[in-house]
């Protein structure tokens, strides 16, 4: 082990000492830390504790809005600020390339939509989007629906105690045995065998007809070939963007969906607003009837708290972008190769942008188009702006729906213990204690 860790310091320090070269007055305050190392593990013990918040916020406060430090192998340049989440969510990929940590392009894989850029990206983001077309997106508030009464009829009801679990991905990138990074690349090809054979499987239905392009994910990526004869997307493309959409969307709306359990179960004025909204809708129905499209137009207050919880805890903490070509930034040279990290959470809690940022008040949603833009940036921004926004918000309101509607709930221990993995996750879960309300109009 240790002299694998030795020959792997030995390959990697001529590069990191070639990207760092450059003339060091004009870089970003900061230092780079230990070869290598840097400041990933004092940055990755503040995400674990959940103190990232001040880890950053001590950086900002003695280098300022831009600085530089060594994360995940690579020379990295901090950005803070409204401008700066401006400038990298819109800047141009000629300057800018989007690549997250080598641990999550690893287990992710190359051509997941977050790895891509140019003609590439637009290329898959276009062929996703055929996936989320406004008529479809309606079509899924009824499949929704569906699906969420399943689950709580499964894994709620005849329950007393619900717990949430969630496991992570950013590590070290660093493949021996036993490794969080070793776990995840085998977790990754088990799950590259399972897309395989349901792309092959999807591929025969289609062909004897037996499929509709609509009616699931892989299915509506491969219709994108069929339609045109051409291979818009490979197979390859399509297992790395089915991970990632696994990944992107999985794991995003079940922590915020977590942190709106625990609000609602110790925000109890809020919670009274949200269940009047929730039970007027569901008076309106007929016992059983499916929510649709106009429903969840209805819910404004609910999708106003819904913001105000991204906004105090982001499920991502922000973005990696690469220096594709040396720039200048603010009077900086960031050099060529150089990872670009800005994060939404300092912005969010900028009491310049959100005054009392750390009261939770909805109501300043109310106003939203009011905020300067890239300010609020939950679901990030520019091109690369999360493409399920309008399904994210579809699941949340559903799912609220039927949370408030047919069950109480009361948290077994303060909710107040959570760490970063990169994403927010209770240690032990959040364990609560549910009742199911007696008269539901919409239940069943
Ligand atoms: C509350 C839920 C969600 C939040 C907070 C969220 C947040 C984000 C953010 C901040 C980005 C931009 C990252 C960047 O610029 O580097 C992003 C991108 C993305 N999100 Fe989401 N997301 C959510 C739900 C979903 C869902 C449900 C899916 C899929 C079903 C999804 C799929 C994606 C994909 C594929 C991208 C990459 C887009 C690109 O690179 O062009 N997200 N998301």
């Amino acid at each position: 082990m240790n002299s694998a860790i030795y020959f792997t310091l030995i390959l990697i320090l001529p590069l990191y000492l070639i990207l760092t070269r450059k003339t060091s007055q004009k870089l970003p305050p900061g230092s780079l830390g230990l070869p290598v190392v840097g400041q990933t593990l004092s940055f990755l013990h503040a995400l674990h504790t959940n103190r990232i918040e001040k880890w950053f916020q001590d950086r900002i406060r003695k280098y300022g809005q831009i600085s530089k430090l060594s994360i995940f192998g690579t020379p990295t340049v901090f950005l803070h600020g409204q401008a700066a989440n401006k400038f990298v969510y819109t800047c141009d990929g000629n300057i800018l390339g989007n690549q997250q940590p080598s641990s999550i392009r690893r287990i992710c894989g190359e051509k997941n939509i977050t790895e891509l850029s140019g003609d590439d990206h637009k290329r898959v983001r276009g062929v996703l989007a055929s996936f989320l077309k406004p008529e479809v997106l309606k079509q899924y508030v009824v499949k929704m629906d569906e699906e969420i009464r399943k689950h709580l009829q499964m894994h709620w009801h005849g329950k007393e105690k619900v717990v949430d679990m969630m496991d992570g991905i950013v590590s070290i990138p660093i493949n021996f045995p036993f490794t969080r990074f070793n776990h995840g690349l085998k977790a990754r090809a088990k799950i590259k065998a399972m897309i395989m054979d349901l792309i092959y499987e999807k591929k025969a239905a289609l062909k004897q007809q037996t499929a509709f392009p609509q009616q699931d994910f892989i299915t509506c990526l491969l219709s994108t070939q069929s339609k045109s004869n051409l291979i818009v997307i490979s197979d390859e493309e399509i297992v790395d963007n089915t991970i990632i959409i696994m990944i992107a969307g999985h794991d995003t709306s079940s922590v915020f969906l977590t942190f709106l359990v625990r609000l609602l179960a110790s925000d109890p004025s809020v919670c009274a607003s949200v269940v009047q909204e929730q039970e007027e809708i569901a008076k309106s129905k007929a016992p059983g009837e499916l929510l649709t499209w106009d429903d969840l137009a209805k819910m404004k207050y609910t999708w106003r708290v819904a913001l105000e919880t991204l906004r105090m805890t982001p499920p991502l903490l922000g973005t990696f972008r690469k220096a594709v070509r040396d720039f200048e930034y603010e009077g900086y040279i960031i050099p060529k190769g150089w990872q670009v990290m800005s994060v939404a959470c300092m912005t969010h809690m900028d009491e310049q942008i959100f005054p009392e940022p750390s009261k939770f008040d909805p109501t300043r949603f109310e106003k939203q188009a009011a905020a300067a833009p890239f300010s609020f940036v939950a679901f990030g921004g520019g091109p690369r702006m999360c493409p399920e926004n309008e399904f994210a918000r579809i699941e949340t309101l559903v799912t609220v729906h039927y949370l408030v509607t047919q069950f109480t709930w009361k948290l077994c221990s303060t909710g107040s213990s959570f760490s970063r993995d990169p994403m927010p996750v209770f240690k032990e879960g959040l364990p609560i204690e549910i009742k199911p309300k007696t008269c539901v109009a919409t239940a069943n």
